[in-house]
């Protein structure tokens, strides 16, 4: 979707007003922490197509998705929902190996402040949003902005792509996880099949990535839709040897 340059403004600044960065910058260490489970390419390309694209972003962590959008083109413009907080950071790091983010992650606000020296560099472009969706998601609205795209990566219920849709009918939606929790059903898959099912949506996936998307599927479509269920076959052919080999 277009939308005008006059509306983009008018959204920037009611951004920029309420969602200000700090004078300076914080004194943290900049983090990258790639959490790509791939298939981003089917978000990127739709960017591509347009000339300006607001996107809101729901869990951020350390914002590579973040990167990835803003890498698309000048023209891209994040709104960063993350609550930044919880004391699970520092054993997340511990756990995974990133012994220099344990320290910063255990101080107040490390999280955040992580993330804003890491993005200082971006700051016309990025807009951080500390909270949770979907609260922040009726915020935005009551603000009147209006994103392209909306990008679901936070806490794997899906709960908030049906309020999403209500509050910005026209934003495409898409987001992370399509692989994630075999032991739990795939709890996004489900959450955005039934979406789809309930408003007339196609479902598009590419590795952990989906999309949904109101155009009938075309032959490409068919093809990666085939390649993509092989693929899956796959993945949770491997899943299952691996547990039971545990
Ligand atoms: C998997 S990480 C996001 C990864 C990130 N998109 C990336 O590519 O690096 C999940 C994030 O969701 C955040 N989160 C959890 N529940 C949330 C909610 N209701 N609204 C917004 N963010 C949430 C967590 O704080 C965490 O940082």
């Amino acid at each position: 979707m277009k939308i005008s340059s006059q509306i983009v403004e008018k959204n920037l600044d009611a951004l920029r007003s309420k969602y200000s960065w700090p004078e300076n910058r914080p004194d943290f260490k900049t983090a990258e922490w790639n959490l790509d489970g791939g298939g981003r390419e089917i978000i990127t390309n739709r960017i591509l197509k347009n000339e300006i694209f607001i996107i809101v972003e729901i869990g951020v962590f350390l914002g590579s998705s973040v990167k990835k959008w803003l890498a698309v083109s000048p023209n891209v413009y994040v709104i960063a929902i993350d609550p930044w907080e919880g004391n699970w950071w520092a054993e997340y790091a511990e756990k995974n190996g990133r012994h220099e983010l344990v320290e910063p992650f255990k101080k107040e606000d490390g999280p955040y402040l992580t993330f804003l020296s890491s993005f200082w560099e971006y700051k016309e472009r990025v807009f951080p949003v500390r909270g949770t969706s979907p609260n922040k998601l009726y915020e935005l609205f009551e603000l009147g902005v209006c994103p392209n795209l909306i990008y679901f990566d936070s806490d794997k219920t899906g709960d908030d792509i049906e309020v999403a849709h209500r509050l910005f009918p026209s934003a495409i939606l898409t987001g992370d996880d399509w692989n994630w929790g075999i032991e739990q059903g795939f709890p996004i898959r489900k959450a955005v099949r039934k979406f789809a099912k309930n408003h007339d949506y196609y479902v598009r996936s590419k590795r952990a990535t989906w999309i949904l998307d109101q155009n009938k599927y075309t032959l490409r479509d068919h093809i990666d839709s085939s390649i993509g269920f092989i693929s899956n076959s796959l993945f949770l052919l491997r899943s299952k040897l691996k547990t039971q080999k545990k």
